[in-house]
């Protein structure tokens, strides 16, 4: 029997109390992420039960007790502080998907301080707008990306500390650099935790808009209630799952539940730092007997590519629940699911700024192929009149999704930028920024989005974050960013350019700019097209009309040009 029972049943019944409850959390009492996680498991008998199995790419192995979690954060709880670092100043973590990465988001957060993850994979100028907006203190890193760090620690007088978790000594460190060893530090057996409390900041997590630079959405210890009760339900984790999430925690899904929501259920999880492939994957699957797996529709894709025949070298009959989230679960991955492993991708939708699952397909609800499926208990979910943002009456009117706010893990504002985090509310609503329509039974089915954020492969880009970067290229004189059809990534970025005089439009210039960008920005914010021409399509007013562009791509109606400057 699934963990979560009868849908209308526990909406009628459901109140936050009950994760409350589960947790022994009184409101006005301390709450702790990074104990509850830890600690608190200990506590309850299961200090020697295997937390985090991690598998690196080349094969390394390293296993951690609930016990040895509980000591490894505690341990780098009090390194920080040993350097000075008070409660609610920002910790970056900078690091590839190694163990530092989970324990010292525990440590962090043990410690009062706001941790801040960052992927990896960003290029210098990403990690930069994030590190100064955010006035980090303290970023943790591995010897391989300390390069970027260096490249721009002059522009950020707040960064005190460059930690380094993999020094070797073979080159002298630079100024406000330290080395940090996990395994030659002794370890903490009591740290006083921190007293936050429900409106504690916990998590900063930086996301792509449309204008502007990312934004920081702020995070509380409260969250916990949320992310604990929907891990429970919706990923239907229980004491003796194998749990693997395939997100990196530079991305909401890695934190809320690749960390926060299976560590405080006290359930053994999986991390397998390494990139795709469909072998690998079903390798690591069998090998480690996975029963609940949480992934995104581009992997899905991406194994649905590699073919059915693989499937059957291994055995994945270990694998009891499935569920995805990031980007719209086509039909087809759903139906593919249920014939090659003989149970279905359970869709879930949500974003870093809600914190946790807001709408989904519940275990033991029956899926409709292609839809979202129904809103978590304790979350009103909507659809949204454009024009005025009040709630159609009828079913099947495709509008925007609206969130009544009030659950615990919803941001509580955007870093520093409480204007942009107003903006989002209308008429009492949260406006997700996406849109959709639901049925006659109370099913959401994605349409798309409301803005001009990318979304590839589950990753938003901000097209004015490529197209400032793009700026920056000596050859570039304008441009303007678009997403383009892919059959993996759903969309992938696609740059207009105008060169500046004295530049020839060629493969080589092209690829120079990708790279360019791959470099500064991330891979994945890299165009996978640039398209050189003599001049973009504006207003009368100047601004660049990437609907136009936009339109081509996807092979659509251009629409209203009446305000278009060469009409
Ligand atoms: O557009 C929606 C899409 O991803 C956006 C949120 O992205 P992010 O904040 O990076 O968080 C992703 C992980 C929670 C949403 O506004 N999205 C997310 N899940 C789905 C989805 N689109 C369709 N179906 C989903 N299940």
């Amino acid at each position: 029997m699934p963990n979560f029972g009868n849908y209308e049943q526990i909406i009628k019944d459901f109140s936050w109390s009950i994760s409350e409850q589960e947790l022994d959390y009184k409101p006005g009492q301390v709450i702790n992420i990074g104990w509850y996680c830890s600690d608190r498991i200990c506590q309850q008998g299961k200090a020697d039960k295997t937390a985090l199995i991690w598998e690196g790419f080349s094969g390394a192995k390293k296993i951690y007790t609930y016990n040895d979690v509980r000591l490894c954060s505690n341990t780098i709880a009090r390194f920080i502080t040993g350097l000075g670092i008070n409660a609610g100043e920002r910790v970056c973590l900078f690091l590839d998907r190694i163990p530092e990465l989970y324990l010292g988001f525990l440590g962090i957060l043990k410690t009062g301080a706001i941790v801040q993850p960052l992927f990896s994979a960003f290029g210098e100028e990403s990690l930069f707008v994030r590190l100064e907006n955010a006035r980090t203190s303290a970023i943790f890193t591995q010897k391989k990306h300390l390069s970027k760090v260096r490249k721009i620690r002059d522009k950020l007088p707040d960064l005190k500390h460059i930690i380094i978790v993999d020094y070797d000594g073979k080159s002298p460190l630079q100024e406000r650099e330290v080395p940090f060893s996990m395994e030659n530090t002794e370890k903490i057996e009591n740290y006083e935790v921190y007293p936050t409390y429900a409106e504690t900041p916990s998590v900063l997590h930086y996301t792509s808009g449309t204008t502007g630079q990312p934004k920081g959405v702020q995070h509380v210890h409260y969250s916990l209630i949320s992310q604990y009760i929907t891990a429970k339900w919706v990923l239907d984790l229980r004491d003796d799952d194998l749990y693997w999430c395939t997100a990196d925690p530079g991305w909401v899904t890695g934190t809320s539940y690749g960390i926060i929501g299976p560590f405080s259920l006290g359930v053994t999880q999986f991390v397998l730092d390494s990139g795709f492939s469909a072998e690998a994957w079903y390798r690591f699957i069998e090998r480690n007997r996975i029963t609940v797996w949480y992934s995104a529709p581009t992997a899905i894709r991406s194994l649905m590519k590699a073919g059915d025949e693989i499937i059957k070298k291994f055995d994945l009959s270990s694998l009891r629940h499935l569920a995805s989230v990031g980007e719209p679960l086509n039909p087809e991955a759903v139906n593919w699911s249920i014939r090659v492993f003989g149970k279905p991708f359970h869709d879930t939708y949500w974003q870093t700024e809600t914190g946790c699952i807001v709408i989904t397909n519940f275990p033991g609800m029956s899926v409709k192929p292609g839809s979202m499926g129904r809103p978590f208990p304790g979350i009103t979910a909507t659809v949204l009149n454009h024009s005025n943002h009040e709630p159609y009456p009828e079913p099947g009117r495709i509008g925007l999704i609206g969130l009544k706010p009030g659950w615990p893990s919803m941001m509580r504002t955007y870093w520093n930028n409480e204007e942009a985090y107003k903006n989002k509310f209308r008429n009492g609503w949260y406006l997700t920024g996406d849109r959709a329509r639901i049925d006659k039974d109370g099913y959401f089915w994605f349409v798309g989005r409301d803005d001009d954020v990318i979304n590839t492969g589950g990753h938003l880009v901000s097209p004015f974050e490529v197209e400032s970067a793009l700026l920056e290229h000596q050859a570039v004189a304008e441009s303007a960013v678009v997403s383009k059809p892919d059959p993996i990534n759903m969309e992938v970025v696609k740059a207009y350019v105008t060169l500046k005089p004295g530049f020839t439009a060629s493969k080589d210039l092209e690829l120079d700019i990708m790279n360019f960008i791959r470099k500064k920005l991330s891979p994945l914010a890299m165009p996978q097209e640039i398209e050189f021409v003599d001049s973009l399509p504006k207003t009368r007013s100047g601004k660049i009309m990437r609907r136009i562009l936009h339109a081509k791509e996807w092979g659509e109606e251009i629409g209203d040009t009446s305000t278009l400057e060469n009409e």
